[in-house]
C-alpha cells in the first residue's frame, strides 16, 4: 500500500474570496499510477474555476469562492493498492451576502397582530458567520444584537422600519436590509 499522502496549500494567510489557491497532494510513492481528488467525501467534480495539473498532483482554484469551502482529500495509487489522505479543510472568507429578514415580508412589510409577539430573524451568508445588529426607525438597538429581534406584546408604537445589518468581522464588510412592521 502507498504511504498516506497529505494535502498542503500554497498560503499561510487567511484566504479571501477571489484569491488564487493551489492545493498539492504530496506523496512519496515512487511508482505512482494515479491521483484522485475528493470533496466532501465524493469524487471531486471540477467547477469552471478549478484546474488539475497533468498528473493530478496540484489543484488550482482561481478565483476561489465560498462554495469551495469544505473538506478535500486525495488518493494515490501504485500498481498494488491505493491510499487516501486525511481531510484538508478549506476556509475561504467571504460575505456577508444574500441578506434577508424572516418571516418572509410581503411588499417589504411584516404584520403582527396587536398584543402578540413577533420574532424577526436576520440571515446572511458569510464566513466567518456574520454578526448582526438592528436599527428601529434609524436608531441603534444596542440591546438587540444577535440575529433575532423580538417584539413582545406588540402595541401601536412598535410599528416602524426595522433594519438588520450583518457584518463580517474579518473583512469588516457589511450589508443591510429593512422591513416595515405594521401592527394590526
Ligand atoms: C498560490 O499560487 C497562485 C498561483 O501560482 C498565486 O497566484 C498565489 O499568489 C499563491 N498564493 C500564495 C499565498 O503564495
Ligand atoms: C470577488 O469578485 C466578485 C466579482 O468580481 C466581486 O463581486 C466580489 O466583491 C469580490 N469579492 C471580494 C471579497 O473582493
Ligand atoms: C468573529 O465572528 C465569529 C463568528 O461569529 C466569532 O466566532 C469570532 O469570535 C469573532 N471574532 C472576533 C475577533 O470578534
Ligand atoms: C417609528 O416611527 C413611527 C412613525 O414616526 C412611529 O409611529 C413608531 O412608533 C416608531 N416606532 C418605534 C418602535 O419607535
Amino acid at each position: 500500500k502507498p504511504m498516506k499522502p497529505n494535502i498542503t496549500i500554497n498560503s499561510t494567510d487567511i484566504i479571501i474570496e477571489n484569491d488564487t489557491v493551489v492545493l498539492t497532494c504530496n506523496t512519496e510513492e515512487k511508482d505512482l499510477r494515479g491521483i484522485q481528488w475528493y470533496f466532501q467525501n465524493n469524487k471531486l467534480i471540477l467547477n469552471d474555476r478549478m484546474t488539475l495539473s497533468s498528473n493530478n498532483q496540484t489543484l488550482t482554484i482561481m478565483p476561489v469562492k465560498g462554495e469551495d469551502n469544505g473538506a478535500y482529500q486525495c488518493e494515490v495509487w501504485n500498481p498494488v493498492n491505493a491510499s487516501k489522505s486525511d481531510s484538508f479543510n478549506l476556509t475561504v472568507v467571504y460575505g456577508p451576502e444574500q441578506i434577508r429578514i424572516l418571516p418572509e415580508p410581503v411588499n417589504d412589510q411584516i404584520e403582527v397582530t396587536f398584543n402578540e409577539n413577533l420574532a424577526l430573524e436576520c440571515q446572511a451568508n458569510s464566513e466567518p458567520p456574520a454578526q448582526y445588529t438592528w436599527q428601529v426607525n434609524g436608531s441603534s438597538m444596542s440591546e438587540n444584537s444577535g440575529n433575532t429581534y423580538t417584539i413582545s406584546q406588540a402595541s401601536w408604537e412598535h410599528a416602524g422600519t426595522y433594519t438588520c445589518t450583518a457584518m463580517n468581522n474579518v473583512t469588516n464588510a457589511t450589508i443591510s436590509t429593512s422591513v416595515t412592521v405594521t401592527v394590526i
